[in-house]
């Protein structure tokens, strides 16, 4: 090849890939504003509280933070709005050994934070934070799941319970749970949680069939 032809080629690839590049740039820049929802001004007010009470002393967002204390980016997918509500409020009130202190938080405040988690929620971030490996000591066996194990998993039973060293810590650990109630307790206490426990923070599961309700209290019923 001659030196002039060897130019041309070296012009010619030096510009092929400054259009790809200018392409993909511009593809990745028509997509950042698709990632995440509109901020409105209740968004706007919860990041403002976020500011006031300095939650990022202690909590993570989007992995920036403290590692004192949980990480919140999808938080309003892991617990209700009631229960986050409460806790914001009056943690000890929900859950007599919590860390996070009463902070003073009043309800609007509690609101715009929620309004705020459920827009850093949907932001879209690849994924990230990675969930916990939902196993079971099924599971690990090989073995299919039950279906009352399957609706512990799908209904988010593990987000404030720890069962055989998997799970939240917001309510206790059912392990052992049927050496302390018995059946017809779970069975109630599932879908009416304040008829059993006055005050309780756990959601109540009304919604459930009679046969999932069966299903799920088995299981329950088989943690001795
Ligand atoms: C002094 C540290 C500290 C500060 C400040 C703090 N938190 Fe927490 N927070 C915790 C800890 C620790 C937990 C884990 C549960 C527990 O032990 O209380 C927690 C749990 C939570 C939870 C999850 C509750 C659950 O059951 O999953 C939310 C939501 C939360 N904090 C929001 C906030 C917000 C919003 C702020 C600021 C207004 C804040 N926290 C400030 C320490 C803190
Ligand atoms: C948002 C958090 C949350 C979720 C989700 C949740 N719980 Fe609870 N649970 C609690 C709290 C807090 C308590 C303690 C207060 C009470 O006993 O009602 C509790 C108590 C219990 C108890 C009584 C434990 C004991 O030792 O007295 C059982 C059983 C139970 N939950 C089962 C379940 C099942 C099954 C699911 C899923 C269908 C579930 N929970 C979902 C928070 C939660």
């Amino acid at each position: 090849m001659s030196n002039k032809a060897a130019r041309n080629l070296f012009i010619f690839i030096c510009i092929f890939f400054f259009a790809i590049f200018i392409a993909l740039s511009a593809d990745t820049l028509s997509q950042i504003d698709k990632r995440a929802p509109e901020i409105t001004d209740e968004v706007n007010a919860g990041k403002m509280v976020w500011h006031k009470y300095d939650c990022i002393g202690c909590h993570t967002i989007f992995g920036t933070g403290s590692y004192f204390a949980p990480d919140l980016t999808k938080i309003t997918d892991k617990k209700p709005k009631d229960y986050l509500k409460k806790f914001l409020m009056d943690p000890r009130g929900v859950n007599p050994r919590a860390a996070m202190p009463k902070l003073g938080i009043n309800s609007t405040e509690a609101d715009n934070l929620i309004t705020f988690f459920q827009w850093v929620a949907k932001v879209d971030t690849n994924g990230w934070p990675p969930k916990p490996i939902l196993a079971t000591a099924a599971e690990v066996g090989g073995a299919a799941l039950t279906p009352g194990q399957s609706l512990y998993q799908s209904l988010g039973c593990v987000n404030c319970h720890m069962l055989n060293g998997i799970g939240g810590t917001t309510g206790p650990e059912l392990t052992h749970v049927a050496s302390r109630h018995d059946r017809a307790w779970l069975q109630g206490h599932l879908k009416d949680p304040k008829a059993y426990v006055p005050g309780s923070a756990m959601p109540d599961f009304k919604q459930l069939s009679d046969q999932q309700a069966n299903d799920l209290t088995d299981y329950m019923a088989s943690l001795k």
